[in-house]
């Protein structure tokens, strides 16, 4: 007898939790293992929002909310996109749900009809095509070489769409990559969706704080504007405001594919908690500077590893534009052997070898749709990382 149904034959689990728990597995024998594998700040939540929730929680805010999210929260998301990206929305343009990947479930569970394409350019948030193929979608997976900055081009996204496109899903910075898109990027990609008015744009820009090299962030939403009626723009704060085990994520976009989202928030948890979503209007409305606290610490460690990584032999490393993750290549040391003799066939052996015998969990590139590479998160100490470096270093020196 089978328990599961078929919508779940072609669906993996998360690549990044999957290496966290084999790292996990390793250190529960005695194994020395630095855990690079899942990407969440290493910082601790600011403290005026814990003290936020606390008071909420001791307040009496312990009942179930509005479905959408409370109307302090969602007027603090609304402030945010005024204030922070130049976007007039309304409080009703506005859901809240437990985490940006809930957001994304839940849009894509209100519009994708089986068979309706999503454009994902690669490298993607694991995430993604798992959840598009839940839905009864089918992912198009469009390579954006590193030629190209990992970015989508006008030309790439032309040959992707059809009559089937539903959905084209942009990420900045990208995970795993770090790539960043300017406005100029982004009114080009722009061009090509005005002759395409079937296709839906939900850009993710869970990152936004975590630019480096004094870059600003350009939402989608502000390059163009004339798509507003089907851009989702997709954020939360688990990455800005090191609260990924608070769950919470929100969106903005056209009113009635919100109210939709909210519909099926109704009926799966009813609502986020009453109380994260207070903590969420203390990060939102309070002070900002722990955000920039934390965007100096990870620009910091992405000049260490930028440094570190390509002073190895046989790996490569463009530096990220933004985000907690490093893409690094390996196509050097595919084809070639182990010391005991295993010949390292892709990234996914690649990262096999490193976890093994360099005793540093990442994840392989096939996980995100462009080999060969593997990614290393970032979201760590310096000291933390120096050593994984160390250890990546002796492994790929004795590969022969
Ligand atoms: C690109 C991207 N989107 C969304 C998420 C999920 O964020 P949340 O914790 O809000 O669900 C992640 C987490 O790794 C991510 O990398």
């Amino acid at each position: 007898m089978s328990y599961v149904a078929s919508r779940l034959s072609a669906v993996k689990p998360s690549a990044s939790m999957a290496a966290s728990q084999a790292a996990k597995a390793l250190r529960a024998k005695g194994v020395d293992v630095i855990d690079l594998g899942l990407g969440e700040p290493d910082f601790p939540t600011p403290l005026h929002i814990i003290d936020a929730a606390h008071f909420a929680a001791k307040a009496g805010q312990t009942l179930y909310t509005a479905a959408a999210g409370t109307a302090e929260v969602r007027e603090a998301v609304a402030g945010k996109f005024r204030r922070e990206n130049g976007l007039d929305y309304t409080p009703d343009d506005i859901v809240v749900a437990n985490g940006a990947k809930q957001i994304i479930f839940n849009a894509l569970m209100a519009t994708l009809e089986t068979g309706d394409e999503a454009i994902l350019p690669a490298p993607y948030f694991v995430s993604y095509p798992e959840m598009v193929k839940l839905l009864g979608g089918t992912p198009v997976v469009v390579e954006c070489p590193e030629t190209t900055g990992f970015r989508l081009t006008p030309a790439l996204l032309e040959k992707a769409i059809t009559p089937r496109t539903k959905w084209l899903f942009l990420n900045m910075p990208g995970n795993p990559s770090g790539a960043v898109y300017s406005q100029s990027d982004l009114k080009a990609l722009g061009a090509v969706l005005a002759k395409h008015p079937q296709v839906l744009v939900l850009s993710d820009e869970i990152y936004e704080h975590i630019l480096f090299d004094g870059r600003e962030f350009v939402s989608f939403g502000k390059a163009c504007p004339e798509l507003k009626d089907r851009t989702l723009i997709v954020n939360g704060v688990s990455k800005s405001y090191a609260m990924t085990g608070w769950r919470v994520g929100y969106a903005a976009g056209p009113a009635p594919l919100v109210k939709a989202m909210s519909t099926i928030q109704s009926q799966s948890c009813t609502s986020v908690c009453s109380i994260a979503q207070a903590a969420t209007v203390a990060a939102l409305n309070g002070p900002q500077d722990e955000v920039a606290r934390f965007r100096q610490a990870f620009e910091a460690r992405r000049n260490l590893v930028v440094d570190g990584i390509r002073k190895i032999n046989g790996l490569t490393l463009s530096p990220p534009e933004g985000a907690f993750y490093a893409y690094i290549g390996c196509a050097s040391l595919i084809g070639r052997k182990t010391p005991k003799g295993v010949v390292l066939e892709d990234d996914a052996a690649v990262a096999n070898y490193l976890l093994n015998e360099g005793r540093v969990a990442s994840v392989p590139g096939v996980a995100y749709g462009l080999s060969p590479y593997f990614r290393i998160s970032t979201a760590t100490s310096e000291e933390v990382l120096t050593e994984a470096i160390s250890r990546i270093n002796a492994a790929v020196a004795q590969v022969e």
